[in-house]
């Protein structure tokens, strides 16, 4: 990568999660990679492993090319505040700070600088996020896609998709968990232990998932392979069907939509 000094400001779970993986993948060396947090203590195993860390993001800034802005929504007024008159049209911004659009940090800080939003998910502590990019800089983008690509998959969307990106995706994660929480009530309910019908819940989820990322189907496809006329899978699925499965899922999923649509107006 080009650019190669990196400042994380705001180096909370999201931040410590990108900083550990970009490092962990040899997508940058723990030296080129600034952490800012004002309060630095939380980050000492983390200075112990060679990243630079500074309650000062005037000095991250200063000596960065990219800069990923990873404080929360109500935290970025005065961090851009403390560092704008530094961003040159040099350096790279990418913020993965929810409802927070590309041109609301533009007012802020004029529209010279490159800008990225990226959206990932918690799972991008394990490498393994699906992370929504957007952005109308085009160089941007493609240095952005590298360092999220080394942390899970990477998609390049249009930014007026990036809410509905942080439902699928970000909040995404609760609504999976939620569904193994069940099947792993399901599991004790039928006579195995909390952590074997866990573990078969969990297993049986990520092998679901990976049959159709490697096969390229549809879940619909692998659903056939599954189920035996008349046998206990498809009794088993049309029951959740009648009791709304798949209907209560979408009206979740634009339930959480609606939401955050609100609370970008509110
Ligand atoms: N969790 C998700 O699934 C997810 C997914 C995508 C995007 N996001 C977005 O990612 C952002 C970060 O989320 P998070 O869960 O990592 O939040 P977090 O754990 O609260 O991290 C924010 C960090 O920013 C630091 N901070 C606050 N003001 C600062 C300042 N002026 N200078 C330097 N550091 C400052 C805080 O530490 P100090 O108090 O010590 O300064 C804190 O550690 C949010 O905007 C969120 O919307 C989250």
């Amino acid at each position: 990568m080009e650019k190669n000094k990196i400042a994380i400001l705001g180096t909370g779970n999201l931040g410590r999660s990108i900083a550990e993986g970009i490092v962990d993948k040899g997508v940058a060396k723990a030296e080129n990679v600034i952490l800012t947090k004002r309060d630095l203590s939380p980050l000492s195993d983390l200075i112990d492993q060679g990243f630079k860390a500074s309650v000062d993001n005037r000095e991250a800034v200063a000596g960065s090319d990219i800069v990923l802005l990873c404080v929360q929504p109500s935290q970025l007024s005065n961090l851009l505040g403390e560092v704008k008159d530094l961003l040159t049209k040099e350096h790279l911004l990418i913020s993965v700070i929810t409802g927070i659009s590309i041109s609301d940090i533009k007012a802020k800080i004029g529209d010279s600088i490159p800008i990225v939003r990226a959206m990932p998910n918690t799972a991008i502590a394990i490498g393994e996020s699906m992370t929504c990019i957007a952005s109308e800089n085009t160089e941007g983008l493609e240095v952005t896609k590298k360092l999220f690509d080394a942390l899970g998959q990477t998609l390049v969307i249009e930014e007026n998709l990036m809410q509905a990106a942080t439902v699928l995706g970000a909040s995404g994660i609760a609504f999976f968990m939620r569904y193994l929480r069940a099947a792993t009530q399901g599991g004790v309910q039928m006579g195995f232990d909390s952590k074997d019908a866990q573990l078969i819940a969990m297993q049986t989820a990520k092998g679901a998932a990976s049959l159709v990322l490697e096969h390229q189907s549809h879940p619909e496809v692998e659903i056939d392979k599954v189920t035996t006329p008349m046998g206990c899978t498809i009794e088993g699925l049309n029951e959740m069907e009648h009791k709304g499965f798949s209907s209560a899922l979408i009206q979740g999923i634009m339930t959480s939509f609606l939401r955050i649509t609100k609370m970008n107006t509110d």
